[in-house]
This record gives C-alpha cells, sequence and structure tokens, in this order.
C-alpha cells in the first residue's frame, strides 16, 4: 500500500502472567510492566489480542492489562462504528446495512471506572459498598469535542451528534454532562445538530430505529453497555471492533469479543472483528497524523471486509463456511483486488 512499517510483539497474556506466579484469584503481579508500558509510548498504534483466560479469575487481565493501558496512556475516547456490513445477519427484523451505520463515543477514562470508594464491615450483615461515579467537566469537554468534530469528518447526511446519559436521575454528574454538551455544541459547532437520549430510551430506539443515529456520545459506563446491544446488532462480537483513543498520544485498537477460550486452536473463529480493528487503526493513525495514505489503507481494508462478508454463511465461530485462515485469505485477495 506504499508505506513501511514496523511492529513488536509484547507478550502480555494470561499464560505470561501465571508463569511468573501471578495468582489466578486475585491481582498478585502487575500484568503489564510500567518499563513495557514506557516502551509502547514510542509505538503509533497498539494492536490488542482479544484479553481473557480460562485459568484466571474475571478482572484480573481486564483491569490488569485493559484498563491499566487505557487509563496509564489517557486514551479519553472509546470509538465504536457499529456498521452492519453487507450480508451480515442482524436479529433486527427488517433492517439491512442501510439502517445500521452509526458511530458511539465512550468516554473512556472516568465515570465509575476509575475505581473510586470502597468497601466497609465487609463479610458482615453491614457491609457497605461505594462506587463513586467519577465526572469531570474537562473529561466531558473533550469526549464532547472529539464527537462533533467526529461528526463533521464524516458528514453524513443527518450530521447530528446525539448526547446519552440520564439527567433525570444523574442530576449532578448529568447535568455536567448535558451543560459541556450544549454550550460547546453552540458555540463551536453550530453546523451540527444536537439531540439527547435518557440511556435506557435509546436502548429500546437502537432496536427499534437505530437508522435515526449519527454519532453519539456518553460516558464511560452508558457507553460499555449501549455499544453490547450496538454490537449484536451489527452482528455481533465477531465483527465488532474498537479503538482506544488519545489523538495526540499512542492509541489502541482491539476486536470487542474476548479470547472465547472453548475455541483456542480450532481456526473457527471469525477473524473479521480482528481485521476490523487494523482497519480502523490504519484509518484512524492516519487522520491523527494527518497522513492521508494511511487513511486510504484503512478504508481499503474496511472495503475488502465488505466485499468477503456476503460471502460468509454466518458471522458465528465455527457457522461461517470457511475457517478463520479462509476469510483472511478472502480479505488479503479483496484487498489485492482493490
Ligand atoms: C469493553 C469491555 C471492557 C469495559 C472490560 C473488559 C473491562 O467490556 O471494552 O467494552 O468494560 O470497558
Ligand atoms: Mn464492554
Amino acid at each position: 500500500m506504499g508505506f513501511r512499517y514496523e511492529t513488536k510483539e509484547f507478550n502480555l497474556s494470561g499464560d505470561r502472567y501465571l508463569q511468573a506466579g501471578g495468582d489466578p484469584k486475585v491481582p498478585s503481579i502487575p500484568v503489564i510492566h510500567d518499563s513495557e508500558i514506557q516502551e509502547l509510548r514510542t509505538f503509533d498504534a497498539i494492536y490488542l489480542g482479544a484479553v481473557g483466560h480460562p485459568d484466571i479469575a474475571p478482572g484480573i487481565l481486564e483491569k490488569g492489562l485493559l484498563l491499566k493501558l487505557r487509563f496509564t496512556l489517557d486514551q479519553y475516547i472509546n470509538l465504536r462504528p457499529v456498521k452492519l456490513y453487507p450480508g451480515v445477519w442482524t436479529p433486527l427484523k427488517d433492517k439491512g446495512s442501510d439502517d445500521i451505520d452509526f458511530v458511539v463515543v465512550r468516554e473512556n477514562t472516568e465515570g465509575i471506572y476509575t475505581g473510586m470508594g470502597g468497601v466497609q464491615y465487609k463479610d458482615t450483615p453491614q457491609e457497605v459498598s461505594t462506587q463513586i461515579n467519577c465526572t469531570t467537566r474537562f473529561g466531558a469537554e473533550r469526549a464532547i469535542r472529539y464527537a462533533f468534530e467526529f461528526c463533521r469528518r464524516r458528514n453524513s447526511r443527518k450530521r447530528m451528534v446525539t448526547l446519552v446519559h440520564k439527567t433525570n436521575v444523574l442530576t449532578y454528574a448529568g447535568d455536567t454532562w448535558f451543560r459541556a454538551f450544549n454550550e460547546i455544541g453552540e458555540k463551536e459547532y453550530p453546523d451540527i445538530k444536537r439531540d439527547y437520549n435518557h440511556v435506557d430510551a435509546c436502548c429500546m430506539w437502537f432496536v427499534k430505529n437505530p437508522e435515526y443515529y449519527d454519532v453519539l456520545v456518553t460516558d464511560n459506563i452508558f457507553g460499555d453497555i449501549i455499544t453490547d446491544l450496538a454490537a449484536i446488532i451489527q452482528g455481533g462480537l465477531g465483527v465488532a471492533a474498537g479503538g482506544n483513543l488519545n489523538p495526540k498520544g499512542v492509541s489502541m485498537y482491539e476486536p470487542m469479543g474476548g479470547s472465547a477460550p472453548k475455541y483456542t486452536g480450532k481456526n473457527v473463529i471469525n477473524p473479521i472483528a480482528a481485521i476490523a480493528a487494523m482497519a480502523m487503526l490504519l484509518r484512524e493513525t492516519g487522520s491523527h497524523s494527518n497522513d492521508a495514505q494511511l487513511t486510504e489503507a484503512g478504508n481499503r481494508v474496511e472495503a475488502a471486509i465488505m466485499a468477503v462478508t456476503p460471502m460468509m454463511k454466518s458471522q458465528a465461530a465455527g457457522q461461517m463456511g470457511y475457517s478463520t485462515t479462509q476469510v483472511g485469505d478472502l480479505v488479503v485477495r479483496a484487498v489485492r483486488q482493490s
């Protein structure tokens, strides 16, 4: 595609954690070392494999690796394109690829993900736990600005950003988001329509009329939840990819699904999500560094995916009509022919 690149592989696996003496039940040693994070800072982009290990308790790798990197590298945007590729089955009746094409911009470093709070009187009938929703105007503003900018770049007919929150109950945090959204939108992005949904209503409308949406912006936990709903309407975890972005730092791209250990080594898993993560890596790295060639490469990979999905029987593991490597080869061929 006319550019040179270098890669370096980092083994940050669950196996490594266990071999280094990590406790499979509670976090005991770092999953990733500070020196490795320092080294990752020197790269243009990070391509992250699926996270999860069958013998390690949930949370250890998620927090020790994924959340650790998001927070340390200040990847404050989680970008989730929701696009139903041609020929992909959606559980939504009467909806097709023209109807399901929107982008969720999820705040990725704040909210209830910061770990603020605690537990008192643990394991007694008086146990009390708090989990603080840490919302800052700064964090909301940068996510909101990113969403408006993204909407401008995307330049769809709808040209609309929908803020998703729960302002009727979360009257403090929701209000910070709501005022920031309207003030920034009015002053800096008068060319873009502003829209607001409560998160619960948004879930209904994703199912009832997904064609309504263009770009959405929301906080960390609401974004986590609505993007899984979005993933299933775009064909499931076999196709969904996301980016953890720090537009001025190092961004990280990943397939949305976990490691699905029951399929390890069977050559049946759908590689489309991983390939779509690479398409995003190329496109967003190009956009952050103003490198049109990279952006174009990302677009070509995505076009190749769209040429291949109609040939697949299903996007589910083991039911694609092809093996993992065969789907990969089909995409490579489509890129070559483009
Ligand atoms: C996601 C995942 C993560 C999240 C987990 C694995 C910590 O569900 O990227 O959406 O909650 O952010
Ligand atoms: Mn999630």
